[in-house]
């Protein structure tokens, strides 16, 4: 039995292997010429057409040891001779060239910015030197990147992405956009009307749940001029991924169809599914056809042949039936069956199809999902023919509680961050052990390793650290070196006081462990205040407070490097939000103890004195302002109605989620405009609150400021304000300032 089931997964990951590498041959050395050109135009859209001509790229497949396993080879240079960058993909001659980038160069490539100052002469590789991945896949995105950072990117910042994920050997990425154009034009041919369409599918910043028959309506409708742009963008993105020869991933029909069905189908069988997210049936409760209906591969089919002949194929789709939603039978039966069903659909129309599954259910909703359940999803597919994603691998693993997904192969992703938010975070420790760790599990059918993240622009370290595995055979050996070498090449210059600042980093904030370790962050700052908030941090404080100093102090070396202001402005957000728990503790006490010059204190320097000046901190970087976002909003839509529903939208994400604040706060930010004008209003009533409750004798009461605290957040997002898209100030400057005022506050041992 354990020796069929051991045999059974290799089998499966070598399966796999070939159905997706059988493709690999047709038209090889055109697709090798191709990919070559790709990264040549990376090449100039990163560096510049006359840097550019100092290298010379080349694809051939032949370069990997063995079909599949991605390798680079660099060698030349020096005294006017090109640097050599081949690769058995384009991907790996891509990630052969951020190698050299960042090791021969000093360079850093970032979403916050690049770091390229090029050494001139280029720097001979004296050794050539070969690297191959052996990781078959290195994947990025999550389902809920879409919305929360890509929602409103145009082509520009979607190119910009896509070389992004070529340097750091990206080899296979979800590629959603556009797929409503597809299921309205599939709805209409079932017979659904405009209407009907225009009341199922949610607003762009929340597509991403009504991909998972979480949500519908919801912000919506979409308009005709939406689906025309997605569709546009769809076709760059898919054409620039496969140059690449990166393997997109679509969309397949999952079950969830729109209410309208019924009645157009009134014999369809469906079931109402459960309320998501505190939403109530007004936005959530999906309909599931059921897997025996007939109309199930109809629609499944309709909609992947409609898609595919639009879009063409790399073979590999993704559909999640159960996210967070409780099947409606936990029948091992009734379970395999749904699966089998989206599988059908998917192989009706391609033989060649794969399931890119994320696992996510599995740990999320524990109780449910015990060894029979699982087992009849994983085994409702033959195997190789479904790809997991063990999404949350650096947390809570699924694969060693599942004998490695019952022989399924599966990718060790790791998720970090949900919702997008600031906050300094990560277990770069763990992380670095993860994939090597599920490598070595006996009977492993591990794949490759991935980049999960809800959202991005947040703590480039860690997902630094994660492409740089998707590329590792083990663990690196020593992170505090990796660290330094990290900031050097981030700043473009090592400098002492900097890499002691990354390295109490790495031992603080950077090493999360235990139960403080949420992916969220928790901070009084962007949650709804109570007198019962948890301050509690994995870390010592004064690690923050010390690396903020040493970094203030490096200033005067390396403020002109884009990326050194931008962690000088982050870590000292991060002290601002250790401030605010301080300030959040003292007036808490201060309140119990009646002490009303003691509330007073420290609600007002709260509330007038460190908020805005976080504010004002902020506003001085284009790349913490909320009218940035909103500015990406506006420029999407095509009319004033538009933009303000795109712009409510857009907000709604940020703080409500909700009409009624049914997610309140889950993608939270640090932005300016967000600060002072969502959180900090929102603690001066409660404040207030308190204050007059001390005054008064009377008891505080969370729910009538929980009333009111909805009333401002509504009021924001339906407010008319107009939020900076310029920064304003000199962030070097203004954390002097900042430092000046609180520093001491830290010193007097108040922290
Ligand atoms: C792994 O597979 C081998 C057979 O190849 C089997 O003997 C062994 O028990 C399996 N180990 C585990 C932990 O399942
Ligand atoms: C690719 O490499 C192989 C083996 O080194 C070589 O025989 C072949 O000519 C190369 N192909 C091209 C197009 O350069
Ligand atoms: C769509 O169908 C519904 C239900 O029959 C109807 O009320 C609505 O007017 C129709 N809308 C259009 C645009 O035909
Ligand atoms: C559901 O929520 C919406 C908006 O929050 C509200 O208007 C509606 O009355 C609620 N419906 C039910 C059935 O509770
Ligand atoms: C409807 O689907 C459910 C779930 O698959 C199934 O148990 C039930 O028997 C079906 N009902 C009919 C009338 O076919
Ligand atoms: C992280 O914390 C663990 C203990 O939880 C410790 O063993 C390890 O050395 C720490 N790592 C760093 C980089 O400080
Ligand atoms: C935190 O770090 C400071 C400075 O190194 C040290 O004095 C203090 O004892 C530490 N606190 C804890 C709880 O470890």
């Amino acid at each position: 039995m354990a020796a069929a089931a051991a045999a059974a997964a290799a089998a499966a990951a070598a399966l796999l292997a070939c159905l997706l590498l059988s493709r690999a041959g047709a038209g090889m050395a055109g697709d090798e010429a191709r990919e070559a050109a790709a990264v040549r135009g990376l090449l100039s859209r990163l560096l510049g057409a006359r840097a550019a001509a100092g290298f010379s790229v080349s694809v051939n497949r032949s370069l990997a040891p063995r079909p599949g396993a991605d390798t680079f080879r660099l060698s030349g240079g020096g005294g006017g001779d090109p640097v050599q960058v081949a690769g058995s993909s384009g991907v790996a001659a891509a990630a052969g060239l951020h190698r050299y980038l960042r090791d021969f160069c000093g360079c850093h490539v970032a979403w916050s910015g690049a770091q390229l100052r090029l050494p001139d002469p280029l720097p001979a590789v004296p050794e050539p030197r070969t690297e191959s991945t052996p990781n078959r896949y290195r994947y990025y995105q999550n389902v809920c990147t879409q919305s929360y950072s890509f929602v409103w990117w145009g082509w520009a910042r979607w190119e910009r992405e896509i070389d992004w994920m070529a340097l750091n050997g990206i080899n296979l990425a979800l590629a959603a956009v556009g797929q409503e154009a597809v299921w309205r034009r599939v709805y209409l041919t079932l017979g659904l009307n405009e209407t009907e369409i225009d009341e199922y599918f949610t607003g762009p910043a929340f597509l991403a749940w009504e991909h998972m028959g979480n949500l519908h309506s919801w912000g919506g409708p979409l308009s005709s001029s939406w689906h025309r742009k997605q569709s546009s963008l769809q076709y760059q993105i898919l054409e620039r991924m496969r140059s690449f020869g990166m393997k997109p991933v679509l969309p397949a029909f999952a079950g969830h169809v729109p209410k309208a069905f019924t009645r157009v189908f009134p014999q369809a069988n469906v079931t109402h599914l459960g309320m998501w997210g505190h939403f109530n049936c007004t936005y959530s409760c999906s309909y599931l056809l059921a897997p025996e209906d007939p109309l199930f591969p109809v629609v499944g089919s309709l909609f992947l042949r409609e898609l595919t002949q639009e879009f063409g194929t790399d073979h590999i789709y993704s559909a999640d039936t159960f996210n967070e939603m409780e099947p409606p039978s936990s029948e091992p039966a009734y379970l395999a069956a749904a699966t089998a069903a989206v599988y059908e659909a998917m192989i009706a129309v391609d033989v060649d199809a794969v399931w890119l599954l994320q696992g996510w259910l599995f740990q999320h909703q524990p109780d449910f999902w015990k060894p029979p359940q699982v087992k009849a999803v994983l085994k409702a597919v033959p195997l190789g023919r479904l790809l997991v994603l063990d999404l949350y691998a650096e947390s809570k693993p699924v694969y060693s509680r599942t004998d490695s997904f019952y022989g399924q192969p599966f990718i060790w992703c790791m998720l970090h961050n949900f919702g997008g938010n600031h906050g300094l975070f990560g277990a770069l420790d763990a992380v670095n052990r993860g994939p090597s760790d599920a490598w070595l599990f006996p009977n492993s059918t591990f794949v490759g390793t991935g980049i999960v993240p809800e959202g991005i622009n947040q703590n480039e370290v860690v997902y630094a650290l994660m492409a740089e595995l998707g590329w590792q055979k083990g663990p690196l050996p020593d992170l505090g070196a990796w660290v330094a070498g990290f900031a050097a090449q981030r700043y473009g210059t090592p400098h002492s006081h900097a890499e002691a600042a990354w390295k109490l980093l790495l031992q603080s904030v950077y090493n999360c462990s235990g139960d403080l370790c949420t992916g969220h962050n928790r901070s009084p700052l962007v949650k709804r205040p109570s007198l019962h908030l948890d301050i509690s941090v994995w870390y010592n404080r004064s690690d923050v407070f010390e690396a903020w100093r040493l970094l203030l102090e490096a200033a005067p070396v390396l403020a002109s490097s884009p990326a050194f202001r931008y962690d000088l402005l982050d870590v000292t957000r991060q002290v601002a939000q250790e401030l605010v728990s301080l300030y959040y503790e003292e007036l808490r006490t201060a309140f119990e103890a009646g002490a009303m010059p003691a509330l007073l204190t420290a609600g007002g320097l709260l509330v007038f004195d460190l908020l805005p000046s976080l504010d004002e901190l902020l506003a001085s970087d284009e790349r913490f302002l909320l009218g940035a976002w909103l500015e990406q909003a506006r420029e999407m839509a095509v009319s004033e109605a538009e933009a303000w529903q795109y712009k409510q939208n857009a907000l709604y994400q940020l703080t409500l989620w909700g009409p009624t604040g049914n997610i309140l706060d889950y993608a939270n930010k640090q932005l300016a405009g967000l600060v002072a004008g969502y959180y900090a209003p929102r603690w001066k009533l409660f404040v207030e609150m308190l204050v007059k409750s001390l005054a008064e004798g009377t008891p505080f009461h969370q729910n009538q400021f929980e009333s009111e605290a909805l009333l401002l957040g509504q009021n924001f997002v339906l407010g008319r304000e107009k939020f900076p898209t310029q920064p304003q100030g000199d962030t070097v400057d203004l954390v002097k300032k900042f430092f000046l005022r609180y520093y001491p506050r830290y010193q007097a041992g108040a922290v």
